[in-house]
């Protein structure tokens, strides 16, 4: 096995781990460090389960090596709350009925974080774009596209 220490700072802490040059992001995310908010569907790159931010920009991390991410800024779902309290972004998915089964909504929310960062006024199409890397088995998408609206209007 070939191994590498990569550093990368995730959810704005930095973190040094070895990794098996093979292992993707995804793997290390959850396996080594814990984070199971990030999901694994697909392991293809099809689902957007597995989403989360590398310098800001959403990634499927099942099909990104983790030696990649050395020197790079990781966001995921877990880096959302602030001491136990919802983000507005997260909020607004409960109040808009956003969540059924809940497994696509860590990607989906990660997807909704960089369209509300890039600082773009966003239009409904906008939105759809930015989350059609993104599937939810409970074809939930109406109310994914309204919690993303309100959390725009909540400068989320
Ligand atoms: S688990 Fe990565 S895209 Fe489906
Ligand atoms: S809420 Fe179940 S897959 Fe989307």
């Amino acid at each position: 096995m070939m191994t590498k220490k990569i550093t990368m700072r995730v959810n704005g802490r930095e973190v040094v781990v070895e990794v098996d040059i093979r292992e993707s992001l995804l793997e290390v995310l959850r396996g080594r460090l814990n984070l199971k908010g990030v999901k694994k569907g697909c392991s293809v790159g099809e689902c957007g389960a597995c989403t989360v931010l590398i310098n800001g920009e959403p990634i499927d991390s099942c099909i990104y090596l983790a030696v990649w991410t050395d020197g790079k800024e990781i966001r995921t779902i877990e880096g959302e709350e602030t001491g136990g309290k919802l983000s507005k972004l997260q909020q607004a998915f409960v109040d808009e009925g956003a969540v059924q089964c809940g497994f696509c909504t860590p990607g989906f929310i990660m997807s909704a974080r960089a369209l509300l960062d890039s600082g773009k006024k966003l239009t409904r199409q906008d939105i759809i774009k930015g989350l059609s890397g993104n599937m939810c088995r409970c074809t939930g998408y109406q109310n994914i596209i309204k919690a993303v609206e309100k959390a725009i209007e909540d400068k989320a």
